[in-house]
């Protein structure tokens, strides 16, 4: 099943729960938040208090990519401001089998995040805790970059790991996932789509979810 995850980096804050709620009307399956604190990647946007704020302004369920350091300090705070699902990245944890058993212990999805520049591998002995994979297609940090397609083979990777691993988990792209880059990604693999500012870039969130969706969707058709 293909869900989109509408990343708010790129949504006007001032009205947020009007974005989100356009987003919604138009087929988001979820609600990507990306969190950054300007030491593991050089922007700074939110924190616990705007998940908190969203919990109220919607019912998707929250997708909070953590692009922080010491992910560990903030699993407890994140969830307990609403965030369903949590991603940390492989790059930020010295002790990446312990975090994710953290945000396993708190409740919410769990979810490991690589860079451009990781390899699949580095999650080997992850792959079985996780419920997602994040693949990331630009370098975190900034919404409306340039899709870089080495992440297409890193998603087939993980989908052919998972069939000859037996495993579960899903596998979401995000960075650069627009009109022209959704059907390579779908067809490599990728279930769950991340899109900023492809969503609420330009126009109306409702229409360019629903465009995506439905690009994404003729994607799978022809995936053979
Ligand atoms: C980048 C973020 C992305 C970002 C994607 O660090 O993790 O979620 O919002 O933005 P677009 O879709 O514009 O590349
Ligand atoms: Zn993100």
């Amino acid at each position: 099943m293909i869900e989109l995850a509408p990343s708010i980096l790129s949504a006007d804050f001032a009205h947020l729960a009007d974005q989100v709620r356009a987003a919604t009307e138009g087929g988001a399956g979820l609600l990507h938040v990306d969190v950054m604190d300007g030491h593991f990647v050089p922007n700074i946007t939110i924190g616990p208090p705007v998940v908190a704020s969203l919990r109220k302004a919607t019912e998707l369920p929250l997708d909070c990519h953590l692009m922080i350091e010491n992910p560990d300090q903030f699993i407890p705070d994140f969830v307990s401001a609403g965030a369903d699902w949590i991603s940390i990245h492989q790059e930020a944890c010295r002790h990446l089998n312990r975090s994710l058993e953290l945000i396993r212990h708190h409740g919410a999805q769990v979810g490991v995040v690589i860079n451009p520049a990781t390899p699949v591998s580095t999650l080997s002995e992850v792959l079985d805790i996780v419920d997602y994979v994040l693949v990331m297609s630009v370098n975190p940090g900034f919404g409306g970059q340039k899709f870089i397609p080495g992440a297409l083979h890193k998603i087939r990777q993980l989908a052919e790991l998972r069939t000859s691993r037996n495993l579960r988990f899903r596998i979401e792209v995000d960075g650069g996932v627009a009109h022209d880059t959704v059907a390579s990604v779908v067809r490599a693999g990728a279930e769950i789509l991340v899109a900023g500012s492809a969503v609420f870039g330009r126009g109306d969130p409702k229409v360019n979810a629903q465009n995506l969706l439905k690009a994404a969707m003729e994607a799978t058709l022809q995936k053979v």
